[in-house]
């Protein structure tokens, strides 16, 4: 690791293994930019280790969408960082985020809406998925990327039935793994 090495930490709760999956894709997109290097935390590990963030150049949340909101453990954590935000000590972090649910909609925005906030209340800088809708025309498939239609961070679907070994689909995971590049791409411009 180099001093201009640059740090983004992937903090993220999972239930069953699915937004883990999802977690570990934006990770992969993160570590795919050159100088530019995840660190992938369950918010289990965090709520008394908040140094290992404040160290971070950036930070992408990571929650499924329970009951139309971040799960209980994500708010947990959320609670758990108002020290920071009272000394400002993630402000000018660039931040972003990505839910996982098993509806197609799931109100899974609403997710994403409380995290953007929780950075804006940090002082952080959001950076939205930059990426246009798939699954949206006649000749749309669920292969598409972003096939959620998602602006303000990922989203990724996973069918109740099924285990975090197929769902979310790859398409849904190719989806995290490039929001991970971009939010990777964002730190070493903002932060050079
Ligand atoms: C307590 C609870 C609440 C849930 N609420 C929603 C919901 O509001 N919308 C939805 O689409 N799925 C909902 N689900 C389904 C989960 O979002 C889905 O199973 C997801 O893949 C779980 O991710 P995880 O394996 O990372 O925990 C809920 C599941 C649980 C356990």
């Amino acid at each position: 690791m180099t001093d201009n090495m640059k740090k983004i930490v992937v903090v993220y709760h999972s239930g069953y293994g699915h937004t883990k999956v999802q977690a570990e894709s934006v990770a992969e997109g993160v570590g795919s930019i050159e100088g530019v290097e995840a660190d992938l935390i369950a918010v289990e590990d965090v709520t008394d280790d908040l140094e290992r963030l404040a160290e971070a150049d950036g930070i992408v949340f990571g929650s499924p969408t329970y009951m139309g909101s971040v799960s209980a453990q994500f708010k947990t954590f959320m609670d758990a960082s108002s020290g920071k935000w009272a000394e400002q000590g993630w402000a000018n972090k660039i931040a972003g985020g990505f839910t996982n649910s098993a509806a197609q909609n799931g109100d899974k925005l609403n997710t994403l809406i409380q995290m953007s906030i929780f950075a804006a209340q940090h002082g952080m800088v959001w950076v939205g998925l930059g990426m246009l809708p798939g699954n949206h025309t006649n000749d749309g498939s669920e292969e598409d990327l972003n096939r959620m239609g998602a602006t303000l961070g990922a989203m990724a679907q996973s069918n109740a039935d099924a285990g975090p070994d197929v769902a979310p689909p790859s398409s849904d995971r190719e989806t995290a793994r490039l929001y991970g590049a971009r939010i990777a791409e964002a730190a070493k411009r903002w932060a050079a």
